[in-house]
């Protein structure tokens, strides 16, 4: 089971769905003012367990005391409050939600929910997210200072929900890896021979595994190729030397090529090749780069333009 700072929160499981809803609805319903606590239904509870965030629970013995929901937006997931900040679509995917939070009376007035979005920010920081955020209601003080004594601040105060008067919170978690969180593997490239190692890989990949073919050029004057793995992709080409071995770099996608190597050539590595416009034909610019990685394999960084 996972550990965290306090011993009193702990992760929910699909069994709690009830009790955390439950604790949902039933504070909704006493609140004062409604317009404070926006809700959802049981299903978007059950999602947060795991498929679309977690769920920590602050415990009382056996009794779950409150909750903090978090939600981890998709790629191109519209409702990311970092749409409404105007970050970047870099800075979009490095964002987690602090989404709804709710302590029952007889426990409150203990800074719980402070405690539950101290450990839920360390846990979205290790999981790779570097910018917290969340709503609230500028006159709901208990989650406004809890939110404010962590660090986060007011970003953007706007109508949400519906029209509902909203501060965007937004907390800086920095990097964990002190480096750049990388988009994915854009793709990784074998060298063929030549050119009729070219025509043989390109037909084992394509015609017998059934990868399509994306984009087709040419690289000093021989035949170069693209192809989809299915998210990934495989880059043929050929070796001018012809001596080595199949493999010939791993290229992750990357948002900002000048600034990784400027981070990879301050942790001392060899850049074999300096950040350069090309064009892997007309249709598909980029600007790439390449180093020398620790064990001498090389590495590429590649931004699609
Ligand atoms: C918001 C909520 C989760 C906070 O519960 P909690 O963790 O027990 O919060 P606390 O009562 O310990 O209060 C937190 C801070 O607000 C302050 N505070 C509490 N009530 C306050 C009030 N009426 N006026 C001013 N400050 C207040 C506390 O002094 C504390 O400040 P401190 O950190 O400087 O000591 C709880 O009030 C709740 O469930 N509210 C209903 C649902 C809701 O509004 N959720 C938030 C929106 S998602």
């Amino acid at each position: 089971m996972e550990q965290f700072s306090d011993p009193q929160i702990h992760l929910a499981v699909p069994e709690q769905v009830d009790e955390i809803f439950a604790i949902m609805s039933g504070v909704a319903a006493q609140m004062e003012h409604p317009e404070y606590y926006v809700i959802d239904d049981r299903d978007y509870v059950a999602r947060h367990i795991s498929q679309e965030g977690f769920t920590l629970l602050w415990m009382e013995g056996e009794t779950v005391a409150g909750f903090l929901i978090v939600h981890l937006p998709r790629p191109g997931d519209e409702h990311n409050l970092g749409n409404d900040l105007g970050f970047s679509p870099r800075q979009l995917l490095l964002s987690a939600h602090m989404e709804s939070a709710a302590i029952l009376p007889q426990f409150r007035g203990r800074g719980i929910q402070k405690k539950l979005l101290a450990a839920a920010g360390g846990r979205v920081r290790q999981m790779g997210f570097q910018y917290s955020l969340c709503t609230v209601h500028p006159d709901n003080l208990p989650s406004l200072k809890s939110l404010q004594s962590l660090g986060y601040q007011v970003a953007a105060t706007k109508l949400k929900y519906g029209g509902k008067l909203r501060h965007i919170m937004k907390k800086e978690l920095g990097s964990i890896q002190g480096g750049f969180p990388m988009k994915g593997l854009h793709h990784i490239a074998l060298w063929a021979p030549d050119e009729s190692g070219f025509r043989q890989a390109l037909e084992f990949y394509n015609k017998v595994l059934g990868c399509p073919v994306v984009h087709t050029w040419e690289r000093k004057g021989q035949s170069a190729a693209m192809l989809d793995l299915g998210g990934t992709r495989l880059e043929l080409v050929i070796d001018p030397a012809g001596a080595n071995g199949p493999f010939a770099h791993i290229a992750f996608d990357v948002e900002d090529v000048d600034a990784v190597v400027e981070t990879v050539r301050a942790a001392g590595r060899p850049i074999t090749m300096e950040p350069t416009d090309v064009s892997l034909g007309p249709d598909y610019p980029a600007r790439v780069a390449f180093c020398k990685g620790p064990i001498g394999e090389l590495v590429e960084f590649f931004q699609v333009k």
